[in-house]
């Protein structure tokens, strides 16, 4: 008799652009889990505080803000995307813009707005059947997780995918601008003093400069698999 597989955990972090949004959603589409981009929740975030001019050196005000933000996730039929919302508001078509990811990195650093993001991400992830990709889901936001993948890729490949990503919706952009981009977040995001992106020690490295999508998808399916026995 075949025995059901167990739902588990699936944490996938690694420096921007590296791939991991592709891989997480690959793998929840082929488990049937739900997949939890918790770095468009910082940039909700970020965006939330640019439009309401807050101040976020002042603590108070921080806290004063996040009360007032609520975000959720919902499922887009015709991209088949998980979009996310910033009070109701699908505001997917703004978090990717240079000005958002210009601040993101700032925003992420405050220790208040990492326990507000925490806090919800945790709650996603009871119920396991969960991929959730970012800078610390392996090592803060859910250290039990069966499946840990740390994602690797060749810098200037990541650049030049980034910057395709980004041409497609605004010719004016640079790839001067996406690498400057690129080395500011990656070195904010590794020497901030709260949860910085760091590979858990029981994370797999999935380095995917040479990989195509398939092969990536094939290699963390067998990882699933050992796990989920
Ligand atoms: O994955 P991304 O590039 O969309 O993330 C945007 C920023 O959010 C990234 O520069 C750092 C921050 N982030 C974080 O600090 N922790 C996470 N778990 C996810 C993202």
């Amino acid at each position: 008799m075949m025995l059901k597989a167990k739902k588990i955990v699936i944490a996938i972090d690694g420096f921007s652009s590296c791939g991991k949004s592709t891989l997480a959603k690959q793998l929840a589409k082929e488990l049937n889990y739900t997949f939890v981009d918790s770095g468009a929740m910082y940039r909700a975030i970020t965006l939330y505080f640019l439009r309401e001019h807050i101040n976020w050196n002042h603590t108070k005000e921080v806290n004063m803000a996040l009360q007032e933000i609520a975000l959720d996730f919902e499922m887009n039929d015709q991209t088949g995307n998980s979009d996310i919302l910033l009070n109701d508001e699908n505001i997917e078509s703004f978090i990717r813009d240079m000005l958002v990811s210009e601040k993101v990195s700032d925003v992420a650093a405050i220790k208040e707005v990492r326990e507000f993001a925490v806090v919800q991400q945790q709650k996603m992830g009871k119920k396991k059947g969960i991929v959730m990709d970012g800078r610390d889901i392996g090592t803060t936001v859910f250290p039990d997780a069966e499946l840990k993948i740390f994602v690797t890729a060749d810098p200037d490949v990541r650049v030049e995918r980034r910057f395709k990503e980004l041409y497609e919706k605004n010719h004016n952009i640079s790839i001067e601008d996406v690498k400057e981009n690129l080395e500011m977040r990656d070195y904010m995001d590794s020497n901030r003093e709260v949860s910085p992106l760091r590979k858990a020690d029981d994370a797999i490295v999935l380095d995917n400069t040479n990989l195509t999508r398939e092969e990536q998808l094939k290699l963390a399916l067998k990882w699933v698999k050992e796990r989920s026995a």
